[in-house]
């Protein structure tokens, strides 16, 4: 397996919620010689300067300043999000019934409910404490399981598994004698906590240099964004990575797409760097271009015709270019351009993707942040089968390619 492809399972591994990731992307960026900025400290930039700042724990913004003005030279930014589908644990969890222990939980995102059945789970999260100090927390091993009715109890799941998730995936936490569930995480202080349900078996290595793990949607693009701006070249423009929380559920929060994290970052930028003129803001948005990074759908062998025949993207085929008529998908021919010619440049292969005419289409952060903003945005991603399953599947050959055309963009 490509090195990088081993250095995503292991950010995967390390990263089971947002709160996590963005410590492990913090951590690296940090390591790589950026410094944090504090949204309630007072900013005053410099050519060069490398810088990150978190919001809310879960969503992170990273930038290198570039060597001409934004209203110049304006940005170049990557877009993720740093969420997957999951369950939430419920403020009041504690749940006895027939002998057992069980943990209240709510489905978070659009997941595939039957593949969270039968496997090693965990609770892992952030918890706050009465004077307002939040840390991380993971339970260590694999505690919890949503285990499956045996078919001898219900013959009808041959036509079809029908679940419940009020009353049918509910995480056991083991005999009703097991301490509960904050005490097991060394947190019986939390009085606040955001905690979900991760999958705790490693990411693997199978099949063709492939990567079968749990988040790769959307923590492969986090993944490879985090390398490329560590790798882009200094350059006039300035060169900036966001990474939203809440994209699963809508963006709709202060740190997802659809808040004021990013253009709050934006204006501040324009006048930390010393920008005084009232035009500079739109100036440096009408010269800046986003490319939005999500996980794209693999043409599946059993469900081929779910695909549009002429646009079949491959796992280890390169990044993927989404297209949308209905503008699900921000990308257009100037974007569309721009981003094979960097990929070109790069040596990197690209793939496109449409929805067929008969099926909706998903959606990315790149409409809503080029609504909001106004910037040219290409919507692209890195393949995948299994989107949303607790395990997805990507290829290993896919990362250092998507990587490259990344810094690309961003240098
Ligand atoms: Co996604």
């Amino acid at each position: 397996m490509s090195s990088l492809g081993d250095d995503l399972r292991a950010f995967v591994d390390v990263s089971p919620t947002p709160f996590h990731a963005v410590a492990e992307m913090t951590r690296r960026l940090a390591e790589a010689g950026f410094t944090e900025l504090l949204e309630t400290d007072r900013w005053a930039l410099r050519p060069g300067g490398a810088h990150f700042v978190v919001r809310d724990g879960g969503s992170l913004i990273a930038f290198r300043v570039g060597s001409a003005s934004l209203a110049d030279a304006g940005l170049r930014i990557v877009g993720t999000h740093t969420d997957s589908p999951t369950f939430k644990v419920r403020p009041l969890h504690d749940i006895r019934r027939a002998g057992y222990r069980l943990v209240g939980v709510e489905p978070y995102g659009g997941l595939l409910a039957h593949t969270w059945l039968d496997r090693e789970l965990t609770v892992a999260g952030r918890v706050t404490t009465a004077d307002g100090t939040s840390r991380l927390v993971r339970l260590a091993g694999a505690t919890l399981r949503i285990p499956s009715l045996a078919i001898h109890l219900d013959r009808s799941v041959r036509d079809g598994l029908v679940l419940d998730p009020q009353r049918h995936l509910v995480p056991v936490l083991g005999l009703e004698s097991e301490p509960e569930l904050l005490e097991q995480l060394g947190a019986p202080d939390a009085v606040g906590f955001d905690l979900v349900l991760a999958d705790t078996q490693p990411a693997a290595s199978t099949g063709s240099d492939w990567i079968a793990a749990p988040r790769l949607d959307n923590l492969g693009s986090c993944h490879s964004a985090t390398h490329a701006l560590i790798a882009a070249e200094p350059a006039a423009h300035t060169a900036l990575f966001v990474a939203n929380d809440h994209e699963e559920v809508g963006s709709g929060s202060a740190e997802g797409a659809r808040g004021s994290f990013l253009a709050d970052v934006l204006a501040r930028l324009v006048a930390a760097t010393g920008d005084t003129d009232p035009q500079a803001y739109h100036r440096a948005m009408a010269r800046s271009r986003l490319l939005s990074a999500d996980m794209a759908h693999a043409v599946h062998p059993n469900f081929a015709d779910r695909h549009e025949p002429n646009h079949t993207p491959r796992l280890g085929g390169g990044p993927v270019v989404k297209h949308n008529a209905n503008q699900a998908y921000a990308t257009d021919a100037t974007t569309a351009a721009w981003f094979v010619a960097r990929a070109s440049e790069a040596g990197v292969p690209v793939q496109h993707f449409v929805t067929r005419a008969d099926l909706p289409c998903g959606s990315t952060i790149g409409p809503l942040t080029a609504t909001r903003l106004g910037i040219a945005t290409v919507d692209v991603g890195s393949p995948t089968l299994a989107m949303h399953s607790c395990r997805e599947l990507a290829s290993a050959e896919d990362v250092p390619l998507m990587v490259r055309a990344m810094t690309a963009c961003l240098s």
